[in-house]
C-alpha cells in the first residue's frame, strides 16, 4: 500500500487542545487507521515564515507543519480563504470581500506549501489534499514536475455556477481543481454544481460517468459524504454521561429538559436566526417556560475578521434579550458559552439532551448532527432538529428537517421534539443511526482512497451505497 500524505491548512497536532473543526476530527480518524504524514500550517504566525518544517511523530502519524508569515496569514487565511471563498461557497455573496492583493497571497501560500511538501514526497506516495484553502495546490505541485496521484476533498459546499462565477477571477482558480486526479464533494448537489461549472465555464466534455478531460489530464468527480466514528462515539457517550462533569450539568438543570447547540461562532451556522426561533418557541408555547434550558456552546472562531465580530455581537445581544425578557430569578432560558469543550464532554452532553438544534444556513456536512445521533441512548433517544441546508440532511432523513430562515417553523419543530412520544423518537433515531453506522468515517476514507489509488478503480464514485 502506498504511503498516505494528507495535506490541510489545519493540522490536528496532538497538543491536548479541545479545538477541533469537522475536518480535523475526520482526518485524524482516517489517518489513525492507516498511518502516514499530515502536512499543513502549524497554527503559528510570525517570523519570516522561511524556517524549516517542524515534525512531531505520534503513534503511526508524522505531523509536519510550517509557520506562516504575518502578511501571508492576513492575505491567505483572514483574506482570500475566509473573506472571499468561505462566504461565496456558503452562498453568501453579500458578505464577500475581495481584493486582488489577497488572491496573490492565497496563491503565494499554496506555492509555499508546495515547496515544503515536495521535499517530503516519494514518487509512489498518494496525496490527499483537503479544503478550500488549498484549491491550487495540485497545480503548484504539477508545475514542479510532480506526477503523484493527488486527490482533493472539499469539506464545505460548492454552489451552482450562477453563484460561483461571482467569485472574482474564478477562471484563474476553479479550473485548477482539474490538476487533481480525483475531486470529492460532500453531496450530489455539490458535485453536480461543480460538473455544471466544468461544462458551462470551462467547456469540458464528460468522458464517461463523472470523468472529464482537461488538457492532457483526466479528472474524476465523486461524492463522499464525510462520516463520524459512529460506534466509537456511541461508546464514548455511554461512558461520558456518567462523568462528574455531565452529572453536575444535569443537576444544575433541576429536572428541566435540555436543548443543545454546538457550533463554531460562524455566520454560516445560523445562530442569531436560531435564537430568534427559540424566542418564538417561548412566545408560542408558553407552557414550556421554566421547563426547558437551551445550552449553546460556541467557541470563538476567526475573530480577526469583521463579519465574525458582527455575528459575535449579534449572538451576545440576542442571548441577553431572551434571558432579560423571559428569564426568572430561578431560571435562565439560554446558557451561552464560548469555551471549547472536549469531545468526551460533548458526547455526554449530547446524550443528556432531549433535543439538538443544528440549524446552519448552509453547511458542507455538519458532524455535530451525526455525533448527536451517535451519542443517543437507544432506549430513550433525544431528537435531532436539522437544517435542510446541511449536508447531513441527505443522510439524517429521519431528523426533524427545518428551514433555518423560518423561525416559526423551527419553533414548531422544537415543541414537536420536546413533546414527541417515545416510539416515534426511537423510530427516528434507529433510522438515522443505521445510515450513520454504515457510512462511518472509515467507510468515507476507504471509498475516497480506493478511488484515488491506481489499483482496480470502480467506474463511478456516485452514491454512498
Ligand atoms: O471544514 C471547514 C473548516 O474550515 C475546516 O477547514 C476547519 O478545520 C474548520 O472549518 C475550522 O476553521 P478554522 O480552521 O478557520 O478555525
Amino acid at each position: 500500500m502506498s504511503r498516505l500524505i494528507v495535506v490541510s491548512n489545519r493540522v490536528g497536532v496532538p497538543d491536548g487542545s479541545a479545538r477541533a473543526g469537522g475536518l480535523e476530527v475526520a482526518v485524524r480518524a482516517a489517518l489513525r487507521r492507516r498511518g502516514g504524514v499530515w502536512f499543513g500550517w502549524s497554527g503559528k504566525v510570525g517570523g519570516n515564515g522561511g524556517g524549516s518544517p517542524h515534525t512531531i511523530r505520534h503513534d503511526n502519524i508524522s505531523y509536519v507543519t510550517v509557520d506562516l508569515k504575518r502578511d501571508d496569514y492576513d492575505e491567505f487565511y483572514n483574506g482570500f480563504a475566509n473573506r472571499v471563498l468561505w462566504p461565496i461557497l456558503h452562498y453568501r455573496l453579500d458578505l464577500a470581500e475581495f481584493t486582488r492583493r489577497d488572491l496573490g497571497g492565497y496563491f503565494r501560500v499554496n506555492e509555499f506549501f508546495a515547496r515544503h511538501l515536495e521535499a517530503q514526497l516519494k514518487p509512489d506516495d498518494v496525496i490527499w489534499v483537503h479544503d478550500y484553502h488549498l484549491i491550487p495546490l495540485a497545480r503548484a505541485l504539477r508545475d514542479r514536475g510532480n506526477k503523484n496521484r493527488i486527490g482533493f476533498f472539499i469539506h464545505i459546499p460548492c454552489p451552482p455556477p450562477e453563484i460561483l462565477t461571482a467569485l472574482p477571477n474564478h477562471e484563474l482558480l476553479i479550473p485548477a481543481l482539474c490538476d487533481y486526479d480525483l475531486v470529492g464533494f460532500q453531496t450530489e448537489t455539490d458535485a453536480t454544481n461543480f460538473c455544471r461549472y466544468l461544462v458551462s465555464e470551462c467547456g469540458l466534455k464528460r468522458l464517461d460517468g463523472d470523468r472529464f478531460r482537461f488538457d492532457e489530464r483526466t479528472v474524476e468527480v465523486g461524492v463522499f459524504p464525510v462520516g463520524v466514528e459512529t460506534e466509537t462515539f456511541a461508546r464514548l457517550a455511554r461512558r461520558a454521561i456518567e462523568s462528574a462533569f455531565v452529572r453536575d450539568v444535569l443537576e444544575s438543570l433541576s429536572g428541566r429538559a435540555m436543548i443543545i447547540g454546538v457550533d463554531r461562532l460562524d455566520y454560516s451556522k445560523g445562530i442569531p436566526e436560531r435564537l430568534d426561533a427559540y424566542q418564538r418557541f417561548l412566545v408560542n408555547f408558553p407552557d414550556w417556560r421554566g421547563k426547558v434550558t437551551y445550552l449553546q456552546i460556541t467557541p470563538r472562531s476567526r475573530s480577526g475578521i469583521p463579519e465574525y465580530a458582527d455575528v459575535s455581537r449579534k449572538v451576545g445581544e440576542a442571548v441577553g434579550g431572551i434571558n432579560g425578557t423571559y428569564g426568572e430569578a430561578s431560571w435562565t432560558p439560554v446558557r451561552y458559552i464560548n469555551k471549547a469543550h472536549s469531545r468526551t464532554a460533548l458526547a455526554g452532553l449530547y446524550r443528556a439532551a432531549r433535543a439538538a438544534l443544528v440549524t446552519p444556513l448552509r453547511d458542507g456536512m455538519n458532524l455535530v448532527a451525526k455525533e448527536f445521533v451517535a451519542a443517543q441512548n437507544a432506549e430513550d433517544p433525544g431528537v435531532l432538529i436539522l437544517s435542510r441546508f446541511a449536508g447531513a440532511a441527505y443522510e439524517c432523513k429521519a431528523a426533524l428537517l427545518v428551514n433555518p430562515y423560518d423561525p416559526e417553523g423551527v419553533a414548531i419543530a422544537v415543541n414537536r421534539a420536546l413533546a414527541m412520544p417515545l416510539a416515534e423518537r426511537r423510530e427516528r433515531y434507529e433510522q438515522n443511526y443505521r445510515v450513520l453506522a454504515k457510512n462511518d468515517i472509515s467507510h468515507w476514507a476507504e471509498r475516497f482512497l480506493d478511488m484515488l489509488e491506481p489499483a482496480e478503480r470502480p467506474a463511478s464514485a456516485h452514491a454512498a451505497e
